[in-house]
């Protein structure tokens, strides 16, 4: 490490200050500061060179900046203004336009939001935007301070028509793997880095508890602890440096921080009511695997918890994303929401107010004020006039900076044109086959009718998502609504065609409607009949009814009555309410499956995979049932009038073999509340096929004061076994999880775990413990 040469003076003025919320003063008494220069042994700044420690770089560049250039880093711009009109419209970089944003506004961070795409989609198009964006603010800026590129790669790189698309989140939820979520936030992580965009806002770890919302697809499950660690497996695989391409590195973003998912009447940004005592218990750990893992930004809920939108709340912001769940690094807002505590909430009176209320709550950054003039105008204001405290500024730049020198980006802040293509088109292909194909779920095979034969004469394919590209990969692909059905599509193998390719021999007939679909019918060895979803995102997206509709029905009842074997797919970003179709002898659930799905789809028809996904979430009955989980507190009526009572609860899932599992055993049957417990089982591969089974270690806690679930999921694993196979696997979980928030209905006490009994519970088995 180069020496530093003194000059630090100024620099540690401003560390003291921020040091109220970091631990800057220890690396700061370090240093032994002397001269005024701020310059290292080659006479450079200190914050250019990379072999310095972090918090001296911030420190030393911090001070040098006016106000007007921090406030820029605090903002981040959408694309659309660097180009064709400044105002949105598509086309190349203009330099005037860059102009009013990177220089004149000194904005720190652009983002493409959803299907905000250069003219050419492809990686090179892609990389040279984002190069001419980063060279006109490095020829332009005086400090030299590189821009982050942000975008949503929540599927895969999605907005870029090149690459793989992965499953949704609500298919990798069921996968129930996080060592494959953290390989595809890895591919999708180089992919997006092969681009020049470091800045991913994914993954999502919202609850999925009500499936009329439009965003449902893009939550992971209905469980804190499956949503936990398949989120932080994906922050894990997201932030990991594979040195390909010798970029910058890439964070992820914990979103949307918090209690997004609950919208009271089930309609996207409506606001919920969620008593403190649920979103303690329930809600926020699903957040504390990834900030765990180091999830280097967070992305503020765009809606309202209890009466006061998140942007505007130093509760959720501050003390309890920061002070409870250690979260430390940047806090994003929501697209344009700091402006909408004044256009729509009517908390603020106007905007400069809205801005002062989110920056003092927490937010560190505002996605996508509408003009970079007038938001670093206002903020500006705000401190001049006392709203905003100058050391909240050097606290939010300093850690906007820290990420920029974390992620490498003053180092690596172009990237290869020429390699983009190849890194990007083409990868991921086998990851995204094995993820939909854990991702299917075998819901019902009463006839043994699945595995089919590869031997089949014919086969019908029926059904509105059977040959469907945009309904197959669902909003936020290319476009943020979905695949436009008459533009370019993402690779991509629909169920017609994986099933062609699985059964050359045999005449696959796609019928596109009922009638030729009941015609063909009477001749051939099966049917199967693909149902989807038109393909939306966000608010376009919410459903009052979200069941499968009277022509899907209608079609399957159909078939039916023709006698021939019918295996229905839902291909669907919710567990639709069925009607007819719930009872249905052959039933897959396939989600949203992405680029593969015609492949893993066929894998599992034919018998070449064999199914492994679980339910991640309850599929209701009726659209009564909703929202609906398999943890609701219980309640004095009893029965299925007040119990849980799904088509498919949480967890379910079949399988072409059959399983069994022991009794579990515990490593102690007394155990600290901040120590661990560690379950063993053996499971046993008892039927004639390989197969994976998801082993789900629930806790039992017989008296609680506090209202608790009758179980609760603490760990899992997935065991690989052959026929006839056995093996011993071990589940470990903190016991801090059985924390809950004590005290009366105002929630006023700590969150504790009860000193009393409890028993591990696997399958209908349960080994008792104490917690001491
Ligand atoms: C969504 C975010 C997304 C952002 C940028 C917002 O409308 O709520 O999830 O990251 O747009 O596309
Ligand atoms: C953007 C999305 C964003 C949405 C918010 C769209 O124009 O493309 O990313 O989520 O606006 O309303």
């Amino acid at each position: 490490m180069a020496r530093i040469r003194p000059g630090l003076r100024a620099a540690l003025a401003v560390t003291a200050v921020i040091a109220l919320t970091t631990a800057l003063a220890q690396s700061s008494s370090q240093a032994s500061p002397s001269g005024p220069d701020g310059t290292d042994d080659h006479g450079r700044p200190i914050y250019l060179n990379p072999t310095l420690p972090t918090q001296y770089r911030v420190n030393d560049l911090l001070r040098r900046m006016t106000l007007a250039e921090k406030v820029g880093q605090m903002t981040q711009i959408k694309v659309g203004e660097l180009r064709g009109d400044c105002n949105g419209a598509n086309g190349a970089l203009v330099a005037s336009c860059e102009q009013k944003v990177l220089v004149d506004a000194h904005v720190g961070s652009i983002l493409s939001g959803g299907g905000d795409y250069p003219v050419d989609n492809t990686a090179k198009g892609w990389a040279q935007t984002t190069n001419g964006i980063q060279h006109y603010a490095l020829d332009n800026n005086r400090l030299k301070i590189p821009v982050l590129y942000g975008a949503d790669g929540v599927h895969g790189d999605n907005n870029l028509v090149t690459a793989t698309m992965f499953p949704q989140q609500i298919g990798v939820g069921a996968t129930w793997d996080p060592a494959l979520a953290e390989k595809m936030g890895e591919s999708t992580s180089s992919t997006m880095r092969a681009t020049g965009v470091f800045w991913n806002f994914a993954p999502v770890s919202d609850l999925s508890r009500d499936t009329r919302w439009g965003r449902y697809y893009e939550t992971l499950s209905e469980d804190p602890t499956l949503a936990g660690s398949l989120s932080a497996a994906l922050v894990t695989g997201m932030q990991a440096y594979d040195g390909k391409g010798a970029t910058a590195k890439l964070t992820a973003t914990a979103k949307h921080f918090a209690g997004y998912s609950e919208p009271i009447n089930g309609h996207d940004r409506v606001p919920a009511q969620i008593p403190v005592r649920e979103l303690q218990d329930v809600f926020l750990p699903a957040f504390q695997p990834q900030i765990d893992a180091g999830a280097k930004t967070a992305m503020a809920n765009s809606g309202a918890v209890n009466g006061i939108p998140v942007h505007a709340s130093k509760f959720m912001l501050t003390t309890e994303l920061r002070q409870r769940l250690g979260f430390d690094g940047v806090t994003v807002s929501d697209w344009a929401d700091m402006a909408s505590l004044a256009t729509k909430y009517h908390v603020a009176a106007d905007y400069p107010t809205a801005i002062a209320m989110s920056v003092n709550a927490g937010v560190d950054m505002a996605m996508e004020p509408a003009d970079a003039a007038s938001y670093t105008k206002a903020l500006i204001d705000d401190v001049h006039n006392g709203l905003i405290s100058q050391q909240r500024i050097d606290q939010a730049v300093g850690r906007i900076l820290k990420l920029k020198f974390d992620l490498g980006l003053f180092e690596k802040p172009f990237v290869d044109e020429n390699t983009a293509d190849g890194i990007v088109n083409g990868a991921g292909l086998d990851l995204a086959r094995q993820a939909a194909t854990e991702s299917t779920v075998l819901l019902r095979n009463d006839n043994k009718t699945l595995p089919l034969s590869t031997g089949v004469h014919k086969i019908v394919v029926a059904g509105d998502s059977a040959d469907n590209p945009s309904q197959q990969f669902g909003g936020w692909t290319v476009n943020w609504q979905g695949v436009d059905p008459k533009g370019p599509t993402p690779p991509v193998v629909t169920p017609v065609q994986g099933i062609k390719e699985a059964v050359p021999n045999a005449n696959v007939v796609a019928a596109t409607d009922q009638a030729s679909a009941v015609a063909q019918a009477a001749d051939a060895d099966a049917v199967v009949v693909v149902l989807g979803e038109k393909a939306g995102a966000e608010g376009n997206n919410d459903k009052e009814d979200p069941s499968l509709t009277a022509a899907q029905q209608s079609l399957v009842d159909s078939l039916k009555a023709t006698g021939k074997p019918v295996v229905v797919v839902l291909m669907t970003g919710r567990p639709l309410v069925l009607g007819s179709v719930a009872g249905a002898p052959t039933l897959l659930a396939d989600w949203l499956p992405g680029s593969e799905g015609g492949h893993a789809l066929a894998d599992i028809l034919f018998g070449k995979a064999n199914p492994s996904g679980r339910l991640s979430v309850s599929w209701p009955k009726t659209v009564g049932d909703e929202p609906m989980s398999y943890d609701q507190l219980p309640g004095t009526n009893g029965g299925a009038s007040s119990g849980y009572d799904p088509l498919f609860p949480f967890g379910y899932g079949l399988s072409y073999t059959s399983f069994a599992t022991s009794a579990p055993t515990l490593s102690a049957p007394t155990v600290r509340a901040d120590g661990k417990e560690t379950v063993s089982v053996t499971v046993t591969n008892t039927g004639a096929v390989a197969g994976s089974d998801v082993v789900p270690v629930y806790v039992h806690q017989p008296v609680s004061p506090v209202l608790v679930p009758d179980k609760r999921l603490v760990g899992f694993t997935r065991v690989d076994l052959k026929p006839g196979e056995s093996k011993t696997v071990q589940v470990s979980f903190d016991v801090s999880k059985l924390a809950v928030t004590v005290g009366d209905v105002d929630a006023t006490g700590k969150r504790e775990v009860e000193k009393s009994a409890y028993s591990v519970v696997v399958g209908s088995a349960q080994a008792p413990f104490t917690v001491r």
